[in-house]
């Protein structure tokens, strides 16, 4: 296991491509699933979840290949190993249908292989996600909506087997139906991925109601569309989907990350440097990029022809000002940088207020930002953020992926060294951030746990306590979060 080395304090200069996104790479890789014929992703990121996501497929008869042949004529720099060669899958045996727990339990989005599992073969076997980090998670809406297409649903042994009606051809076959997918907390994205992704194979017409307005499941439907399949008003909450008989191969890029986009932006901000963003889905953000203005955070676009892959230069404008956000799905502010939000929020000069809507339990980075001399108090699924006009590093460990990149974060800005372990949480989601970090001038390294990291920093904590910026919370409030 690694961890992360990091002396803050340097304000970032530079600029860096955003990755392909992982959350859009997940679904359109299962979709592979839907046909026989050849499908290449491009700029699909290096992440672990990729390559879990790959070994998976392996399993259901999809092979997944790096064309790296390719690197030469697209002109990939080869010295930019965030520049990715495409991805090939096909797949070539359509006789297994059961995603084993081994692999469903170290990725929660091994999920999105059931819409298209059952869609193609008429049964799909996936174990039960299990806990997580960030909260319940339960996938009753993927399975209410699979249920609607048609699909007998069973519990066996931590699995579930879902298996579609048989039909007039003696085969199996989804039917078209209208399903309403909202649920306690919103649209649910990975569900409306599977339930999209199964009906277009499904005998009629599919409504969906309450959908996500995810751009990554735009992006999937550009794909499915793409493969042949009919699809109107993906990235509204209703879209409609004509079943087909069979898809076809295709040939897709992948939309950019507005998370890793969100999260540079904010180390930028959280650094007092200028960065510049290139393949960044500004148009996509709008959220994001109101809340940091707000926050006194410019995000400049330098080369908007295409607002979906813009340039865009992010600094700090003034003084960082609190803000108060809460999380909602998609066009609203996103959950996965309300952790990289707060970091930056323990700097501003007074008091900020953070309601976590989607997952209102995700606040495990709270006590680690805490430790690092953060001012914060929880009530119930608000975080009160009462600003610091320094943070000083500390020992710290990972918890789940957003709120690793929260800890890197003020620990760019910290005073001191910071140790961050189990960055394995991060290496699921952004790919060698401590290089793409130093090419931005951090002082950040990667090492392994076991080389007995001397902790230097300890030495200082003891004599030195952050003032705070703000007035402090009434006590009414509740204690601090500790
Ligand atoms: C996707 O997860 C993302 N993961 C998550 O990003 C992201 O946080 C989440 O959407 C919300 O934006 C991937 O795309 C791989 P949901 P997903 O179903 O689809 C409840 C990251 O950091 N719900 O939209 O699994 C659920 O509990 C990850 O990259 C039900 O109640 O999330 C939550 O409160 C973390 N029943 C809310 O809906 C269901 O059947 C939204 O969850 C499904 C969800």
């Amino acid at each position: 296991m690694d961890a992360f080395v990091i002396r803050g304090g340097t304000p970032l200069h530079g600029s860096i491509r955003i990755n392909g996104a992982k959350n859009a790479a997940l679904p359109l890789m299962a979709a592979a699933l839907l046909t026989d014929q050849p499908i290449t992703l491009r700029d699909v990121p290096n992440l672990v979840d990729i390559r879990n996501m790959s070994a998976l497929l392996a399993e259901l008869g999809c092979s997944c290949q790096r064309d790296e042949s390719a690197r030469q004529s697209l002109n990939l720099d080869p010295s930019d190993s965030r520049q990715s060669a495409p991805l090939l899958l096909r797949t070539t045996v359509e006789s297994a249908s059961h995603a084993r727990y081994d692999i469903v339990r170290t990725m929660r989005a091994s999920v999105c292989v059931l819409g298209p599992l059952l869609a193609r073969r008429g049964v799909a076997r996936v174990a039960m996600p299990g806990g997580c980090a960030i909260g319940d998670r339960p996938i009753d809406l993927h399975l209410k909506g699979l249920a609607a297409l048609g699909a007998a649903v069973e519990l066996d042994s931590g699995d579930i087997v879902l298996t579609a009606p048989a039909n007039k051809a003696g085969g199996r076959r989804l039917r078209g139906a209208r399903i309403f997918l909202g649920g306690r907390f919103g649209s649910t994205a990975l569900g409306t991925a599977n339930v999209m992704s199964a009906a277009t194979l499904a005998e009629g017409e599919t409504l969906i109601e309450g959908a996500a307005c995810e751009p990554e499941i735009v992006d999937l439907a550009a794909l499915l569309t793409q493969m042949g399949a009919q699809i109107q008003g993906a990235g509204t909450p209703r879209i409609v989907i004509q079943g087909v008989d069979s898809l076809a191969g295709a040939d897709h890029t992948i939309v950019p990350d507005r998370i890793e986009a969100g999260t540079f932006m904010i180390a930028a901000a959280l650094t007092q440097g200028e960065v510049t963003l290139s393949n960044c889905p500004l148009d996509s953000m709008m959220a994001v990029t109101e809340t940091l203005r707000q926050a006194g955070v410019e995000v400049t676009p330098t080369n908007r022809d295409d607002p979906t892959r813009a340039t865009c230069a992010v600094r700090l404008a003034s003084d960082l000002r609190p803000t108060q956000i809460t999380t909602q799905p998609h066009p609203g502010f996103p959950t996965d940088l309300q952790a990289q939000l707060m970091a930056l929020m323990c700097l501003a000069r007074g008091n900020s207020v953070l309601t976590e809507r989607i997952f209102p339990q995700r606040f495990l980075h709270v006590a680690e930002l805490t430790r690092l001399g953060a001012r914060l108090v929880r009530e119930g699924s608000t975080v009160i953020v009462s600003g610091v006009d320094q943070l000083v590093g500390a020992p710290v460990m990972a918890s789940d992926l957003r709120a690793s990149a929260s800890l890197v974060l003020a620990a760019l800005a910290a005073k001191g060294e910071t140790v961050l372990r189990r960055v394995y949480h991060l290496d699921r989601g952004y790919e060698k951030m401590e290089q793409a970090l130093a090419a931005l001038g951090a002082d950040i390294r990667r090492t392994p746990e076991n080389q007995g990291i001397a902790f230097s920093a300890l030495a200082h904590v003891g004599d030195y306590m952050p003032q705070s910026k703000s007035p402090q919370p009434p006590s009414s409030v509740g204690a601090p979060v500790t």
